[in-house]
């Protein structure tokens, strides 16, 4: 039997950067983001007799392919916890990523949260939304956010208390600005331990984020954008500037990602409410209110490779789809 999960990158206002444990990827601090409606990530599990990972149609060996094969390995636990028949066997794992491959699109998180929520499944395992976001997390922090629908909150703590749930926010749109889709230079995991080991603003970094967390909170629960939106962008900065103080120097952000972000200032000075926000690459968000959206969306097309700045909304969390209709080519659409 094959079962079939899909699931959306997420962006995040309060960021993630820094683990306290490395094994159980645990956060130094808690962050929150926003689902997307797009760029899904739709994976199927088929257990079988030798473990395979086809990702876009190409089968994988190597580092991307370890990653799954430890993340399956804690699905085998799980299933060995709960005593079923499903703990030694293998799976065989085919995902197809619709957004750029780490170029800071949060495709890690859309595709563990999709495995996590297949695998689970095809192993029969029992597991709540909170369990599953614990499981997601142990493939990559951030897909502890992607279980969720629209704004989550990932806590910090232990193996126990570190999952993602869901958060009220107002409405509100991203407009992805892609100005590169190469792979990163380095990876969110190499970035965090050179962040950690050698960024003198380290220490500050963990304790203004945990502040910056609350202060989130607070406007998501107001209902305040304007205040949502000066947090998201100021972090975004903080992050950038906390991972360029590494020694020798990291910068995910380009000229182009800076020629955005002051775009972004210009929108504002022209009555057009926007605030910018970036991952662990080049490729910049713009954050409106709904009714804007189309307008930012607009100014921004000649900033992007293919004149395509795409309006995203608040997305749906990582769920099962039908297999069948996914072969089909019906899959339901976000
Ligand atoms: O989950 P990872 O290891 O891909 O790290 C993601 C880190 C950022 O995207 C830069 C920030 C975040 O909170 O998503």
């Amino acid at each position: 039997m094959t079962v079939t999960a899909r699931a959306y990158p997420n962006i995040a206002l309060v960021k993630y950067w820094g683990k306290a444990d490395e094994d159980l990827i645990l956060p130094v601090a808690g962050s929150m983001s926003m689902t997307l409606d797009d760029y899904p990530t739709t994976t199927s599990v088929t257990l079988a007799d030798t473990e395979t990972f086809n990702l876009n149609g190409t089968e994988q060996d190597g580092a991307g392919s370890a990653r799954v094969h430890t993340f399956l390995g804690f699905i085998r636990d799980l299933a060995e916890k709960q005593g079923l028949p499903t703990a030694t066997a293998h799976a065989r794992v085919v995902s197809v990523n619709e957004g750029p491959t780490a170029a800071g699109m949060a495709s890690s998180a859309s595709g563990f949260a999709a495995l996590a929520v297949a695998a689970a499944a095809a192993y029969g395992l029992d597991l709540d939304t909170k369990d599953l976001s614990r499981l997601a997390r142990r493939g990559s922090g951030s897909a502890s956010r992607s279980i969720i629908d629209r704004f989550a909150v990932w806590h910090a703590g232990d193996d126990e208390s570190s999952y993602a749930e869901e958060i009220q926010a107002p409405d509100m749109a991203m407009i992805s600005v892609p100005v590169a889709t190469g792979e990163k230079a380095v990876s969110s995991r190499k970035g965090m331990v050179a962040t950690a080991t050698t960024s003198p603003f380290y220490p500050e970094w963990i304790t203004s984020t945990e502040q910056i967390l609350e202060e989130m909170i607070d406007a998501c629960t107001a209902g305040d954008f304007t205040t949502i939106g000066e947090i998201a962008e100021v972090h975004a900065m903080r992050m950038h500037a906390v991972i360029a103080a590494s020694r020798p120097s990291i910068r995910y952000l380009n000229s182009a990602s800076l020629d955005v972000f002051d775009r972004i200032a210009q929108l504002r000075e022209e009555g057009i409410e926007t605030y910018g926000t970036a991952d662990a690459g080049p490729n910049v968000f713009a954050i409106t209110k709904p009714g804007d959206a189309a307008a930012v969306a607009k100014a921004f097309a000649p900033f992007t490779r293919d004149g395509d700045a795409k309006i995203l909304f608040p997305g749906r969390g990582a769920h099962l789809v039908d297999t069948d209709q996914v072969r089909a080519g019906t899959g339901e659409q976000p």
